[in-house]
C-alpha cells in the first residue's frame, strides 16, 4: 500500500513519485490549493494540492482532520517562503496526484497541542497514544526492553516464563483472584511477582534465570504505581549480594550510557538507618543536598504533644534547614508547608529566619515562646545556619515526621531550585527483616524468602526486631526502581521466618508447604532482584507519571476508563 513512510522522505527522492499511508493532522485550504499535512507513525510531510479543477483536487476538498487516507504523489522542494525548520521534512512535500480516503473520522475528542484532563485520555486512550510525543516514548520503551534482553542473553541468562496463574501465597499486596471453573470454590491469584518460580528454579540448577514479566498487584495506586505493571527479575546461583549489584549496576549504567549519554558514576550506597536519619525516607532524591539535621527533644520539653506522649509514641525531633530562604521563598511557600504539615494531627513546628546572626536578630514564625535564647542559638548553631537562612524545626510521632519531612524536602528543594538536572542512584541496604505491627506481631519489610544478615537462627528467635535483612533496593532521583535479596536456602532458617512472622507451612493445606519440601532437595545458595521497568522508562522519557509509559493504563481507582473494567460478569 506504500513505497516509504512520510518522514523518510530527504533530498534524493525530489522529482520520484512515492505512495504514503496516513492521517490527516491539518488540513489549510487556500481556494486555489489546499496543503494538508499528513502523518505516520515516522513524522509528519506535506501533501501540496493544487489544479482546482482536477478530480484529486475535489475529492481533497473533503478532507478533515484524522481521515485516514493513501496519497500517490511526486516530491518536490518547497519554495523558499514555505519551508518549515520545525519539520524534519520541512524543505520537502509531496505534489499528490492521486488521493484515497481509506476512512473519514468523526471530530477528535482530544487535540494533541492541549493539554486534557486524564479521564478523557484515558477513555480515548487509542487517540491519546496517535499523538506521536506518546509514540515516541513506546519506541524508546522496545528499545530499551530489546536492549535489555540482549544484555541478558550477553550474560548467560535463560529467559524462562513462569505461571501469571498461581496459587495465593503470603505477601504485601493483596492478590487479584480468578474462579476456577474445574475446581468449584477454588482460586487462582495473579502472579504479584515470579519470586518462589525463580527460587525454585535455582533449585532446579538453571543457574541464571531471568524474565520481563507482567506483575499484578492489588494495592492503592499513585502516580509510579500500577495494579498491572513489568519487572525486569533476574536470580543467580552461588552467588551473593554484590555479583547482584554489580549485574544490575552494570545494566543500569549501559542502558543511561546507550539511551540518554549519560555516563554514571559508581552507584552509592546507603544503609536504611543512615537514609532514614539524613532524608527521613528509604527512597531519597539525592539530586537535593538538604540533610535533615535532629535536636534532642528536651528542647521542647514544655511542648505539649497533646495525645502522642500518653501513648508512648516515638516522637522525632528534626530540622530543615533551607539556604537563603529568606529571599528564595515567598509567603505562598511557607503557606503550603504550612497546609502539608497542617494535614497531620500533632506536629510541632517552628521557623526561625536568621536575620543576623552576629547581632542575634532572629524572627521566629508560629509558636513564640517556646524557644528560649539559649536554645535558639543552640539550634543555629547545630544546623550551622548563616545569615538569609530559614531552619524550619519539626516534631511529632516518628513515622509521620519521616514522611512529612521527605515531602517537605521534596517540596522546598523544587521552590529554591536545589533540584539539578542530574543523575543520583543509590543502593538502600541494611534495611530491617521484620516491622512491628500495633499487635506485636512482626510482618516482612522485603518479602519472607529474604535471608537475614549476620544472624543466627537463635539470635533471630531472640531478637527478631533487631536483625537486617540482607536485602537492596535501587533508587534513582527518589523513586525506588528495583528491590532484591539473598534468599534464604537453608530449610530450618525458613521455618524460623515463616513461624515470626506466624505463617502456616507444616500441613499440605498450607500455602507455603510445597516450597518447603522443595527446599530440602540440595538448594543451592542464590540471589536476586527485580527492576522496575515501567518506572526505569519514566525516568528515561522524562515522564512524571507511569500511566504515559504504559500503553493502556489503569486510573488511580484501577478501573479502565476506556472499556470500563472492571465490569459484571456478563456471559
Ligand atoms: P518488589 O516488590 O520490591 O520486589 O518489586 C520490585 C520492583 O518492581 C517495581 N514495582 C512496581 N512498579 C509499578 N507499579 C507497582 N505497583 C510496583 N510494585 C513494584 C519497583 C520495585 O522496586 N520479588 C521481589 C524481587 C526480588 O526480591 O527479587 C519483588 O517483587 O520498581
Amino acid at each position: 500500500m506504500r513505497t516509504k513512510y512520510c518522514n523518510h522522505i530527504s533530498i534524493t527522492d525530489i522529482n520520484t513519485t512515492v505512495i504514503l499511508c496516513g492521517w490527516v493532522n491539518r488540513v489549510r485550504n487556500f481556494g486555489n490549493f489546499i496543503f494538508v499535512d499528513l502523518r505516520d507513525c515516522s513524522g509528519i510531510i506535506q501533501i501540496f494540492f493544487h489544479s482546482k479543477n482536477s478530480s484529486v483536487f475535489k475529492k481533497a476538498m473533503q478532507l478533515k482532520n484524522e481521515f485516514c487516507i493513501q496519497i500517490v504523489g511526486v516530491v518536490q522542494s518547497r519554495s523558499k517562503k514555505n519551508e518549515n525548520k520545525k519539520l524534519n521534512t520541512g524543505l520537502l512535500e509531496i505534489v499528490a496526484k492521486k488521493l484515497k480516503i481509506f476512512n473519514v473520522s468523526k471530530k477528535l475528542p482530544i487535540d494533541f497541542n492541549n493539554i486534557y484532563e486524564d479521564v478523557i485520555k484515558l477513555k480515548y486512550r487509542y487517540l491519546d497514544l496517535r499523538c506521536l510525543n506518546m509514540l515516541q516514548k513506546f519506541k524508546i520503551r522496545h528499545e530499551i526492553t530489546y536492549y535489555i534482553h540482549q544484555y541478558m542473553h550477553k550474560n548467560n541468562f535463560l529467559n524462562i516464563e513462569t505461571p501469571i496463574l498461581t496459587k495465593s501465597t503470603p505477601s504485601g499486596a493483596k492478590d487479584y483472584l480468578i474462579e476456577s471453573r474445574l475446581h468449584k470454590k477454588k482460586y487462582y491469584a495473579l502472579s504479584q511477582s515470579p519470586q518462589l518460580f525463580k527460587q525454585l528454579l535455582m533449585i532446579a540448577g538453571f543457574d541464571r534465570y531471568y524474565q520481563i514479566v507482567k506483575c499484578f498487584r492489588d494495592e492503592d495506586l499513585r502516580s509510579d504505581r500500577q495494579p498491572e505493571f513489568t519487572q525486569v527479575d533476574f536470580e543467580v546461583s552461588f552467588v551473593n549480594e554484590i555479583k547482584i549489584m554489580e549485574i544490575t549496576e552494570k545494566l543500569i549504567t549501559e542502558i543511561w550510557k546507550n539511551f540518554l549519554n549519560i555516563s554514571l558514576k559508581k552507584f552509592s550506597v546507603l544503609s536504611f538507618s543512615e537514609s532514614i536519619k539524613k532524608y527521613g525516607s528509604d527512597k531519597p532524591d539525592l539530586r537535593n543536598p538538604m540533610e535533615l539535621i535532629d535536636l534532642p527533644h528536651s528542647f521542647f520539653k514544655y511542648f505539649n504533644y497533646n495525645n502522642i506522649q500518653n501513648y508512648d509514641i516515638k516522637i522525632r525531633t528534626t530540622t530543615l534547614l533551607i539556604k537563603n530562604g529568606i529571599i528564595k521563598l515567598k509567603d505562598h511557600n511557607i503557606q503550603s508547608y504550612n497546609h502539608i504539615i497542617q494535614k497531620n494531627n500533632d506536629i510541632l513546628y517552628i521557623y526561625i529566619y536568621i536575620q543576623d546572626i552576629s547581632l542575634k536578630k532572629y524572627k521566629i514564625i508560629n509558636i513564640k515562646n517556646l524557644l528560649n535564647a539559649k536554645t535558639i542559638n543552640e539550634i543555629v548553631h547545630r544546623t550551622n545556619a548563616k545569615n538569609g537562612d530559614i531552619i524550619l524545626i519539626i516534631s511529632g510521632e516518628y513515622n509521620t515526621i519521616n514522611k512529612l519531612c521527605n515531602i517537605l524536602r521534596e517540596k522546598i528543594g523544587y521552590d529554591t531550585n536545589l533540584i539539578q538536572k542530574i543523575w543520583k542512584p543509590t543502593w538502600i541496604i541494611d534495611f530491617p527483616m521484620f516491622k512491628k505491627n500495633k499487635d506485636g506481631s512482626f510482618s516482612a519489610i522485603h518479602h519472607p524468602f529474604t535471608a537475614p544478615k549476620n544472624c543466627n537462627i537463635t539470635d533471630l528467635k531472640n531478637n527478631p526486631s533487631s536483625v537486617l535483612s540482607n536485602s537492596y533496593d535501587l533508587v534513582m532521583n527518589g523513586y525506588e526502581i528495583g528491590g532484591g535479596s539473598v534468599r534464604i536456602h537453608d530449610v530450618l532458617m525458613q521455618k524460623t521466618i515463616f513461624e515470626i512472622l506466624n505463617l502456616t507451612y507444616s500441613s499440605n493445606m498450607d500455602a507455603l508447604n510445597f516450597f518447603i519440601n522443595a527446599l530440602e532437595y540440595g538448594t543451592p545458595p542464590h540471589a536476586g532482584i527485580a527492576l522496575g521497568l515501567d518506572r526505569i522508562i519514566m525516568l528515561l522519557t522524562n515522564s512524571t507519571n507511569i500511566k504515559d509509559v504504559i500503553a493502556f493504563p489503569k486510573t488511580n481507582t484501577a478501573t479502565c476508563l476506556m472499556s470500563n473494567a472492571p465490569n459484571k460478569f456478563i456471559y
